[in-house]
């Protein structure tokens, strides 16, 4: 029998406490009808499983963080790291994994953000479904978090997005839709924060009206730690089950009681912890865990993803003869994980300094051990760095800096390590920058000391190991920036909005977030997204679509030929972006369509082949409440990076529906005459009145609105009865 079926066998009490933790970390369960409690724990960089007793967290594999694996743009490669994540699980009697996380990046100084893949909604959203997918296949469940507008960490369980609602929906939701479409996950978290003055937790329009009525959600809905307030409104408005905190029993309960919450929607959320407890069961397996070959995949997956941003005079890959200088505290005591609750206890980690020593001679100084420049340090690093092949620094942020619960205050980087590096290049110009951070950080200034940077993200365990094979050309370079590294702070979309007043944050920006931002304000970043550099180069070419007009139910395929022109076999990251030339509402410059990693041997062609069907056009209509394809012509654009793009397609899209809103008494004479719904009837009138295009007054009649035409016509002696019917005329309404 399956535990649903066993519902009507519960008694009330069973059911309130089904439908909250039992602890921190397992859900109650109902023994004497023999359903289990099951385990749930983070995250989404590795199993975080606390222990009972005084052994604080189980070492488990500590993959790289999410912004950094986001970087390989290779979904084989997630799908490797979930299903090393689900046996783990299987192994530490966990049934589901807190993650993965897919907030927006709204500034590059959220706390966060390590936690989460991209500034892009559409890699975010397939990244996620490849994590979802292959640690469900395993039969460990998932939690897609945090829903939604969790993008901050200030004032994260009292503040109140305001968000637009274009905003919301192609960037705030995208990712969660595009993952509960293709990946199904086991449960969705709530978020702490309020959306439009409503806590995300107890939020209908979030938790009903688009979860499940709009995108099919059928999974639990749980709460983040604690983030609930009014429990029966919580209840009411959508939320299965709720965790962190155990104290609503008496509530609930009395609530069913007295008939403020009726037992169907007490059932319904019964029903769906019962089909996850059960899913869990029905996952469980034995498991040996190989855990040499999953520190494998983590040195693999780090491999894959760190980013080579600068590489002047070909000073990388360096030799084994080279005699090093390596500087720096992270090269010892790596920055490989973010602070808060994804931090895992690693099994195994690597240390780059020792990986490095083990490629070539290498002499390592500390260099800086804080914020403030210590000038032994500095004088002891220098005095390494004279007259070595080249000087390795380690650079980064701080776990403390970054991590759950708060945001960074900068974007820059401590006076320690930029002091470091100024007096190191001044004594050898040699310099190669390694930097550790979950998110973007100012480089601006340490970019003209430095001949190569490597952007090294927080890179897990096998971090160590997969840097020293980047930088002896033991493994080649292919990772790509996935978040926009700005010049300054100034510069970026939520500058002056981030992170809100008091509670209030107001996503000014809109859908101007990242690249969107950038590109559509020409402002020029450090290094833009979708920017990586390898140790060979390619070639695009023979660019072709299927169609170069098409219907909007109908696929377009887009083929690119790519050689690798170099000389040492590389992978390349194809990205195709879609640009509407014309459109009623406002578009950003460019949005992210698809993409594609190929290995190449040196000469070697291959044909890539991209598939786009309508959500490559579509964008969300707020007059009908949907996405849709407005008809016109788009650019097909194909590159190496956002600013690279080698080649470009135009097509036309006919779509089944006219998405443009009817005009309305406030809109003006001009946009009458220039919209071919109503440009034959207006200039049919302005004709009699002989104001025709090029005319002195063509361009004062163009700006009145059209409920002031009538006044406008008294000039002409015509009465306002009949300007008004001139009006109505216009509008189509006589
Ligand atoms: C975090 C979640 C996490 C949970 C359990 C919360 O504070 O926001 O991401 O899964 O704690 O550790």
């Amino acid at each position: 029998m399956r535990f649903v079926d066993k519902i009507d066998e519960l008694t009330l009490d069973e059911k309130v406490l089904l439908l909250q933790a039992k602890n921190n970390w397992s859900l109650n369960g109902v023994e004497r009808l023999g359903i289990p409690s099951i385990v749930l724990t983070d995250g989404p960089s590795g199993v975080r499983l606390t222990a009972e007793d005084e052994r604080g967290t189980i070492p488990a594999t500590a993959g790289p963080t999410e912004a950094i694996l986001s970087s390989s743009w290779d979904t084989e490669l997630v799908r490797k790291i979930g299903k090393m994540y689900a046996e783990e699980c299987h192994y530490l009697n966990v049934g589901i994994l807190l993650g993965p996380g897919i907030n927006v990046k709204r500034s590059p100084l959220a706390g966060r953000n390590f936690e989460y893949y991209s500034e892009d909604p559409f890699l975010s959203g397939t990244l996620a479904s490849a994590m979802i997918q292959s640690v469900q296949e395993e039969g460990i469940g998932t939690s897609l978090k945090h829903f939604v507008a969790n993008d901050q960490e200030t004032r994260r369980f009292t503040s109140n997005a305001t968000v637009d609602e274009r905003t919301l929906r192609e960037l705030l939701l995208k990712p969660f839709e595009i993952a509960i479409r293709e990946a199904k996950p086991w449960t969705i978290m709530g978020a702490y924060p309020k959306l439009r003055g409503k806590h995300c937790c107890e939020n209908a329009y979030l938790l009903k009206t688009i979860l499940r009525d709009q995108f099919g959600f059928d999974g639990v809905i749980l709460s983040d730690w604690a983030a609930t307030r009014h429990k029966v409104a919580s209840h009411q408005n959508g939320l299965d089950l709720e965790t962190g905190s155990f104290d609503s029993f008496d509530e609930l309960k009395t609530a069913v009681e007295n008939g403020e919450i009726s037992m169907d929607v007490i059932d319904e959320h019964v029903r769906h912890v019962l089909e996850l407890i059960q899913k869990v069961v029905d996952g469980k397996k034995e498991v040996e865990i190989d855990w040499d070959a999953h520190h494998k995949i983590a040195q693999e997956a780090a491999r894959e993803s760190i980013v080579l941003l600068k590489n002047e005079d070909d000073i990388l890959p360096l030799r084994t003869t080279d005699h090093v200088a390596v500087i720096g505290k992270f090269a010892r005591s790596p920055h490989f994980s973010g602070g808060g609750s994804s931090a895992i206890n690693p099994k195994n980690l690597d240390v780059p300094f020792a990986w490095i020593q083990s490629y070539a001679k290498a002499d390592f100084a500390l260099g800086y051990d804080s914020e403030e420049e210590k000038e032994e340090l500095v004088k002891e690093a220098c005095e390494i760095a004279k007259n070595k092949d080249a000087v390795i620094v380690f650079i980064g942020t701080t776990e403390i800096t970054e991590s759950e619960g708060s945001d960074r205050t900068r974007l820059k980087l401590s006076e320690s390590q930029i002091k470091l590096v100024e007096k190191l290049y001044s004594v050898n110009q040699n310099v190669i920058l390694i930097n550790q951070s979950g998110s973007a950080v100012e480089l601006s200034h340490l970019e003209t000391m430095a001949k190569g940077i490597f952007h090294m993200g927080l890179a897990g365990e096998g971090g160590g190991r997969a840097i020293a094979d980047l930088l002896f050309g033991k493994a080649i370079p292919s990772g790509k920036l996935t978040e926009t590294f700005p010049v300054c702070i100034e510069n970026t979309p939520a500058y002056p909005f981030f992170p809100g007043v008091g509670n209030e944050i107001v996503y000014q920006e809109e859908l101007l977030q990242g690249y969107r931002y950038y590109d559509t304000k020409r402002i020029a970043p450090q290094y833009e997204f979708g920017f990586g550099l390898s140790y060979t180069q390619f070639s695009y070419s023979n660019l072709r679509v299927s169609a170069e007009k098409i219907t909007d139910d109908q696929t377009l395929s887009v083929s690119v030929d790519i050689t690798n022109i170099g000389t040492v076999a590389g992978k390349e990251i194809i990205q195709l972006y879609v640009k509407d030339l014309e459109s009623f509402y406002y578009r950003p410059e460019k949005e992210l369509k698809g993409y594609q990693k190929v290995m190449l041997a040196p000469g070697e062609i291959r044909t890539v082949v991209f598939r786009l069907d309508q959500e490559a056009f579509a964008y969300y209509l707020p007059n009908l409440d949907q996405f849709a394809v407005e008809t016109g012509e788009f650019e097909i654009l194909v590159g190496a990076s956002s600013r690279d793009i080698r080649l470009s397609q135009k097509v036309f899209v006919k779509s089944s529906i006219d998405v443009r809103p009817l005009l309305e008494e406030s809109n003006t004479i001009g946009e009458f005459y220039n919209d071919d719904r109503y440009h034959d009837i207006t200039k049919g009138i302005l004709d009699q009145l002989t104001i025709v295009e090029n005319s002195e007054l063509f361009p004062i009649a163009a700006g009145i609105t059209l409920s002031d035409f009538h006044r406008f016509l008294r000039y002409f002696q015509v009465p306002d009865e009949q300007g008004i019917a001139m009006e109505k005329m216009i509008l189509g309404l006589a």
